[in-house]
């Protein structure tokens, strides 16, 4: 079994990362973290409980909460000082290139105010969420140390990866792989420069992939080949014929995120369901196309999050992956969940 810890922001599609994560039987889930990103950090975090509930998993795997913010790093423009105004996303107006001046962004335009609305099917969980940074860096040290061969997955801002390395920095030797999505090359969908993850935690972004030891062991998947995997018609009429509480719920969570990405970015055939590439493309079989660069993220300005690659690097960006492969791994984990 493959050992990995998820850091996500739930979200949607962090949601069938979750379900990847916990439920096959190639990987042995050690633990979640969870950040800011899609909603606020009490939502990302009673929602990562809430699917792990909802899977049967909620006994086995702990969730520990981490940033609220991005993390101060000095020098020009501070997030940690920023508001956590529920700022909306709206496509056509791509103008949020001004780190000094943005509020800390969350996404209810793709994701609903709760960051995983369209269903009734979700538990309730009804304890209070304490963020508690530092124990959640702990954690996923000690998780990483004491199971050789883990892989760190990401599908929200790098700012806990980020925090993580400087930390503890032995870490990054220890870990074997950073499987993150995203950014993108030549695309955005937060602003025409930049992926929304990438764009939240520029600074964190900026450390984590180019540091060279954690670079050699990141494997990007950007809006490139996440935007391939769509959830079509096909996909979600799979989804819904396992059957069952589970499957319902996905197919309702997906059919949200179908009409707010078909209203919000005018997507017509479904979805691009990024986050769960994160976890899929850690297993063989799964990349059928990738390439070595080095990267390098636009911080400040109106380019914020913007990734620029240089060939000859140790850092794996994928391009293609076997989508029949891929949604058959999502189909499998919701026949588990029966
Ligand atoms: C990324 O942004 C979030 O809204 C999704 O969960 C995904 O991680 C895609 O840009
Ligand atoms: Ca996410």
């Amino acid at each position: 079994m493959i050992p990995i810890w998820l850091d996500c922001d739930p979200g949607h599609d962090d949601a069938v990362a979750i379900l990847l994560a916990a439920k096959l039987p190639a990987f042995n889930l050690l633990g979640i973290s969870t950040v800011f990103g899609n909603a606020p950090l009490e939502k990302t975090t009673v929602n990562a409980m809430a699917v792990l509930k909802a899977i049967g998993q909620d006994s086995e795997i702990k969730v520990y909460p981490g940033a609220e913010r991005i993390q101060s790093r000095g020098g020009g423009g501070d997030g940690g000082s920023h508001d956590q105004s529920n700022q909306s996303h709206s496509p056509s107006s791509c103008s949020r290139g001004h780190y000094e001046t943005a509020p800390s962004t969350f996404a209810p335009s793709i994701h609903g105010e709760s960051g995983l609305d369209g269903t009734s099917l979700l538990p309730e969980i009804t304890c209070t969420i304490e963020p508690h940074v530092d124990s959640t860096l702990v954690a996923m040290a000690n998780a990483i140390r004491n199971n050789p061969g883990t892989c760190l997955v990401a599908t929200g801002s790098l700012t806990n990866v980020s925090a993580l390395f400087d930390r503890f920095p032995d870490v990054k030797n220890l870990v074997e792989t950073v499987s993150i999505m995203g950014g993108g090359f030549g695309m955005g969908n937060w602003t025409p420069y930049a992926e929304f993850n990438i764009w939240c935690d520029a600074e964190s972004a900026s450390q984590v992939l180019g540091d060279p030891i954690v670079a050699a062991k990141v494997v990007l998947c950007p809006l490139n080949v996440t935007h391939t995997a769509i959830a079509t018609e096909e996909v979600l009429s799979q989804i819904k014929s396992v059957g069952g509480n589970v499957s319902q719920m996905f197919f309702e969570l997906m059919t949200f995120f179908k009409e707010t990405y078909e209203s919000e970015f005018g997507f017509k055939d479904g979805p691009p369901v990024h986050d769960p590439l994160s976890v899929a493309v850690l297993l063989n079989g799964i990349v059928t196309k990738e390439r070595r660069v080095t990267v390098d993220v636009t911080v400040g300005g109106e380019q914020r999050g913007m990734l620029t690659e240089q060939v000859g690097g140790h850092l794996t960006v994928v391009e293609e992956v076997d989508l029949n492969k891929f949604w058959a791994l999502v189909v499998t984990c919701l026949e588990a969940c029966k």
